[in-house]
């Protein structure tokens, strides 16, 4: 199965389905390209350090948003991936990606979908959230992609506890450590093992 990897920031997920594609964990699967929103971001440090191209296109080059719209569709209709991995992609999928990839786009989440989701809700901003809304469980999710924010088919959840005194930062490392780290990877091998069925 070949993916392409979307990203916006540290890319911590990125390295974990490297790794995991590395040791054995994520079957049958390679990564063909990592697209990145922003030029700095830290997950393409991690793409050229495992060999893999990263390609940079970004809303802030294109006149409109259309413009950056079909340069993404383009370039994805280009790579023609069998899976497309939003790893902390921070970017809104234009409706033309999904109904071009339908069932084939997957996202995590960093919370327990329906939970602290949709429009607004992104990074340090849901752990901000469930902190405050003092929940004693938070976790992630992996699901499908459809034309809502977080709306789509959940594939998998975990759960990870929320402990006395965490700051938004510290549960956001459990977070990732704990669940994403682990259903994310988990995830794609599970469609790998779909498709070469
Ligand atoms: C991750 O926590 C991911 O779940 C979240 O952004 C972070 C990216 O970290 N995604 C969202 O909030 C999407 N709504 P990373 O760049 O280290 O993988």
């Amino acid at each position: 199965m070949r993916i392409v990897v979307c990203v916006s920031g540290g890319g911590t997920n990125l390295q974990a389905i490297i790794d995991g594609i590395a040791d054995g964990k994520i079957r049958n699967t390679e990564i063909t390209a990592v697209i990145s929103n922003n030029k700095g971001a830290y997950a393409l440090t991690r793409a050229a350090e495992a060999g893999i191209d990263g390609i940079v296109l970004s809303p802030k080059d294109y006149e409109t948003r259309d413009d950056f719209n079909d340069a993404f569709l383009k370039k994805l209709e280009e790579l023609n991936p069998d899976l497309i991995v939003l790893a902390g992609f921070l970017v809104n999928i234009p409706e033309a990606v999904v109904k071009a990839f339908r069932g084939r786009i997957i996202n995590i989440h960093p919370s327990l979908i329906p939970s602290f989701c949709g429009v607004g809700f992104y990074g340090l901003k849901v752990h901000e959230a469930a902190l405050a809304r003092g929940v004693k469980v938070t976790g992630a999710t992996v699901h499908y992609v459809d034309e809502g924010t977080d709306t789509g088919p959940i594939i998998l959840q975990k759960a990870v506890e929320v402990q006395e005194g965490d700051t938004p930062s510290v549960l956001q490392k459990r977070v990732m450590e704990q669940a994403e780290w682990v259903i994310l990877p988990k995830a794609i091998d599970m469609i790998a093992l779909e498709t070469a069925d």
